[in-house]
């Protein structure tokens, strides 16, 4: 009893030395700074006024009650060594330009304010030069935000950015997706699963992005897709189209993604497949066609082979 009143002193303690701010403490561990907080305010400085000194993380999660949280242009410019910053359930309406700059060493950042919790119609407006100074990012996770549109060369900022996670928004149409027809040269992996995108016209900023090697669209509501739309993704290993309502794939569709492994197209509303669809995709291991309207009489060796 008495020993862990003393600990529990001793623990408390340490705790207290090391979080000048009530809500935030220290993780030395992890080089890293996590904090609780009500709300973010652009007035109240939760970040400049904690000892924060050479941390590489800083981990803020809001509270769980639906207030809104407010941010301002160069808002972590106190914090510069840091490397990572995950935000979690803060809830915002608006991403300010210039936000992150100053950070000009932040590798990841996730930004889930959970906003689709909130209410149906709180959607996160991203300003024009919100990520404006992110020169070193490579992964960015936007998922869980209400992002309805993204404005045009939003992402132009990232010369470095390998990998753009923006599940479960709101997002309709991709024909302009933040890359302009220029950035996103070195972008890997995106994740656009979760949305409500209805169809991937032949200009869609997608077909630009030259070295992606993954594609998830899992989860939205595209019927249909042009014969070109792959044509130039010669990089591509991995396309999740699941859960969709695909009711026609054309014949050219995979002819030019000689990389490709796993095609997912199963839960769509397949009946027929075209001839030679699947023709020397000698990379191939997972193709899944479950769940559709395909009967077996549609399948032939020309599906796969060039006989
Ligand atoms: C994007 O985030 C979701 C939700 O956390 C996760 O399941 C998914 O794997 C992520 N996508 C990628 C490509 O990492
Ligand atoms: C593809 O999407 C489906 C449907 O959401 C999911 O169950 C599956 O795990 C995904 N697979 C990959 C490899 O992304």
């Amino acid at each position: 009893m008495i020993i862990s009143v003393i600990f529990f002193c001793l623990v408390t303690g340490a705790v207290h030395t090391e979080a000048p701010v009530d809500a935030c403490f220290r993780v030395p561990v992890k080089n890293s700074v996590e904090c609780n907080v009500r709300t973010l305010s652009a007035d109240r400085d939760v970040v400049g006024s904690m000892h924060s000194d050479g941390a590489k993380r800083l981990a803020i999660r809001c509270g769980s009650d639906h207030l809104e949280s407010t941010l301002k242009d160069h808002y972590f410019i106190r914090m510069q060594g840091l490397m990572e910053i995950v935000l979690t359930d803060c809830k915002i309406l608006r991403l300010p330009g210039n936000v992150f700059e100053g950070l000009r060493g932040l590798k990841t950042l996730e930004l889930r304010t959970m906003n689709n919790h909130w209410g149906h119609n709180k959607e996160l407006e991203l300003s024009l030069g919100a990520f404006n100074g992110l020169r070193e990012l490579h992964t960015l996770d936007l998922g869980y935000n209400n992002i309805r549109k993204i404005p045009a060369d939003l992402f132009c900022a990232l010369e470095n950015i390998i990998s753009l996670n923006l599940t479960r928004n709101k997002i309709k149409f991709v024909d302009e997706l933040g890359f302009g027809h220029k950035c996103g040269s070195i972008l890997q992996t995106i994740d656009l699963s979760y949305n409500d995108i209805m169809s991937l016209p032949a200009d869609s900023e997608i077909l630009h992005l030259r070295r992606l090697n993954q594609l998830f669209l899992q989860n939205n509501k595209i019927s249909e897709l042009p014969t070109e739309v792959f044509s130039d993704l010669l990089s591509l290993k991995v396309v999740n189209l699941s859960e969709n309502a695909i009711n026609y794939l054309p014949e050219g569709l995979f002819q030019n993604t000689k990389e490709i492994r796993e095609i997912y197209l199963n839960h769509n509303d397949l009946e027929i497949l075209p001839k030679k669809l699947f023709n020397r995709l000698e990379q191939l291991v997972v193709l899944d066609l479950s769940a559709n309207k395909l009967k077996g009489d549609h399948i032939e060796d020309e599906t796969f082979g060039d006989s």
